[in-house]
């Protein structure tokens, strides 16, 4: 038997342990640290550390944070005169021990309002709602949350305003009144409008009328919110890029705030068909339950590839990118818009490993130092 020197092994080991964990542990926050920030956001579990596997990973790959849904109103103001911040109140320490950005979603959105907000009939009453809610909720965590969604889709597909309660009650004005009580509670903090298909070019013009409005009408708004709740064929990169442009020319910051690409079939697309329910469960809308085909797979990093590759050309302009969760088992997609599918929008798979569309997001942008 041919004799190995075991000092020689155990130096050849710890070379090769070395070598390889150094090419392992380059992160996607480490690859993009001199870019923009990369971001996730977060369950209540994951927020609460229930699971260590999923916290390892996320403080490893992200250096921002989104509450997906426990910042909304109607958990952090489930009544008109009590504030329940148990939940808030873990998040933002959650991102202040791990140092990570921490962005406020979202102060005035017509969606998952409490109860109570959905009967405000007045604007006299609708006034002193929005006081309330933006000071208390801004003031609580002044210096301490990095940046706000003021107001969140308040836009219809053709750039006309949505007729939600705000509009209802308050007329146009609610917009730039939230910004204005936003920034009068914390002057520092960063302020966003955040939006999904606003790189569409009807509700973008819509988006630009309604940011400039702001502006000429003195309320701070610092950058929008691009969600990017995206498909593998849309929308386009020279959308995407004209919006980074048009959105930049305004003087703001642009953010991808809730990054993902579905790969499943839209029952939406399929004109003339009765879809709803007809389609809840059929294998054809649920065409991947096990595992994803290598040819979708190899799609889905291309076109991650493709629009980190944008991010990255017009990084100047870009402060942050988010992913709307951490992995593919945690994603609103599985449920939406038909529920109980298997989808696979985020870098990670559902046993939190690396999918190629990491490798491909990565690979762009190699800064080991
Ligand atoms: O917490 C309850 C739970 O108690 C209950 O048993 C369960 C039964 O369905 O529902 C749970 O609430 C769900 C909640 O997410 C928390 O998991 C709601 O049903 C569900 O509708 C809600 O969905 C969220 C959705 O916003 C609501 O509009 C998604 O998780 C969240 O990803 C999604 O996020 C939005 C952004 O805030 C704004 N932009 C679009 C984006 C995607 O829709």
């Amino acid at each position: 038997m041919k004799f190995i020197n075991p000092y020689l092994l155990a130096i050849s080991t710890v070379f090769f342990v070395n070598c390889s964990s150094n090419k392992e542990t380059l992160t996607l926050k480490d690859s993009y640290k001199n870019d923009f920030y990369i971001g996730t956001a977060l369950s209540a579990d994951q927020i609460e550390e229930k699971d260590a596997k999923v916290d390892s990973l996320i403080r490893t790959e992200f250096n921002a944070i989104t509450a997906e849904n426990i910042m909304k109103s109607m958990y952090t103001h489930p009544q008109k005169d009590k504030y329940d911040f148990t939940l808030s109140d873990k998040f933002v320490a959650y991102g202040e021990k791990n140092k990570m950005f921490i962005h406020g979603h979202t102060l005035i959105w017509h969606s998952q309002l409490a109860p109570w907000m959905e009967k405000i009939a007045d604007s006299t009453e609708m006034k002193a709602f929005m006081k309330d809610h933006i000071t208390t909720i801004v003031s609580k965590y002044k210096g301490r949350i990095n940046s706000w969604d003021v107001v969140n889709e308040a836009l219809n597909e053709d750039g006309t305003l949505r007729p939600s309660v705000f509009l209802k009650t308050l007329g146009e004005k609610y917009l730039v009144d939230a910004f204005k009580l936003a920034a009068k509670a914390d002057p520092k903090v960063d302020l966003y409008y955040n939006d999904y298909n606003i790189e569409e070019p009807a509700k973008r013009a819509g988006a630009i009328a309604l940011i400039k409005k702001i502006k000429a009408e003195g309320g701070k708004i610092d950058g929008v919110g691009i969600q990017g709740h995206w498909r593998l064929h849309s929308p386009s990169i020279e959308e995407i890029e004209k919006s980074i442009l048009e959105y930049s020319a305004l003087g703001i910051k642009v953010a991808f705030t809730e990054l993902d690409i579905t790969v499943l079939p839209n029952p939406w697309d399929l004109k003339g068909a009765d879809v709803n329910q007809n389609f809840e469960g059929s294998a054809k809308m649920n065409p991947y339950p096990k595992t994803l085909p290598d040819s979708v797979q190899t799609k889905l990093a291309e076109r991650y590839a493709s629009i980190f590759k944008l991010f990255l050309k017009h990084k100047d302009k870009i402060s942050r990118v988010t992913f709307w969760g951490v992995y593919d088992g945690q994603s609103w997609l599985n449920d939406w818009p038909i529920k109980g599918r298997t989808n696979y929008p985020l870098p990670f798979d559902k046993d939190l490993k690396h999918k190629p569309a990491y490798d491909s997001i990565l690979k762009l942008n190699k800064t080991e130092e």
